[in-house]
């Protein structure tokens, strides 16, 4: 494996561009694939077997082109499928659910956290599960929020009904009087204004993009994959699909041009 290819990055539509921007900021000499499966989005309405089918296209996608470490930028399939897709990876794969769970722990106080996400990740329970894991006596509270992802990917982020529905999804939350919120959708830090006007200014909010990026570092380093050679690095987008909005969202979030897009048609 050689320390000049690219870390590959998935999630089902344009979410795992959260952690891709962390990466860049952190890791500035590394290429990056990105596959964003936009004609499937949403996952987190799907069943198990389908996100698992749809996550090992994707890892197996991303495998032949050589990428030196898999990251699994959607916490639905990193709760669902991320043991299957380590079975096929010849390359170390990391998942967001961890990252989050231990930022929630270190950031809470009252030991009281809130995780929201989408139905196939809380129903999974692996964010519970794993914050316990660490402090038996955390309280969690969770809310599956499944409008959040559509509005998302509509670019929606600060629209009198993402407003409504979001005040909908946090009351019982913030009735239990959280102190921390798990951003557990790599979709929701878009949202992050608007979540941060509606919870005020003394809830902690955790995206794991930023724990990710120290973790892939620090694994990089570990492995002695990090590339040390000066740029230029390489990004490139996959995308199933480019919806109308795509580009204006992904721009805006990233903070520069996407540049090298390539859509690939389905069947993987
Ligand atoms: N961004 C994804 C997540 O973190 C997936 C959302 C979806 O496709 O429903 O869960």
């Amino acid at each position: 494996m050689k320390k000049e290819n690219a870390i590959g990055v998935f999630d089902s539509g344009i979410g795992g561009l959260t952690v891709v921007k962390a990466l860049m900021e952190r890791l500035p000499t590394e290429s990056i694939y990105y596959f964003g499966d936009t004609a499937r989005v949403p996952y987190g309405i799907k069943s198990k077997d389908t996100i698992n089918r749809y996550a090992m296209e994707i890892a197996k996608f991303l495998l032949r082109k050589n990428v030196k470490i898999l990251i699994i930028a959607c916490n639905t399939m990193s709760s669902v499928a991320f043991e299957m897709v380590q079975q096929i990876s010849s390359v170390p794969v990391l998942e967001v659910i961890d990252a989050g769970a231990r930022k929630a722990i270190r950031e809470s106080r009252s030991r009281v956290i809130g995780i929201i996400g989408t139905p196939a990740t809380i129903n999974s329970n692996a964010y519970a599960r794993k914050i316990h894991s660490y402090d038996p006596n955390a309280r969690v509270v969770s809310q599956a929020c499944p409008l959040f992802v559509p509005l998302v990917e509509e670019g929606w982020l600060d629209h009198p009904v993402t407003r409504l529905t979001a005040q909908e999804y946090l009351r019982p939350l913030l009735a239990e009087n959280i102190d921390t919120l798990v951003l557990g959708c790599t979709h929701y830090p878009l949202l992050k204004p608007l979540l941060r006007e509606i919870v005020g200014p003394q809830v902690v909010l955790v995206d794991s993009a930023v724990a990710m990026a120290e973790r892939v570092a620090g694994l990089l380093e570990e492995k002695g994959l990090a590339n040390n050679a000066s740029l230029p690095v390489e990004y490139r987008y996959y995308v199933t699909d480019v919806p109308l909005r795509f580009h204006t969202i992904a721009e805006r979030f990233l903070g520069r041009g996407l540049g090298n897009i390539e859509l690939i048609n389905l069947p993987l």
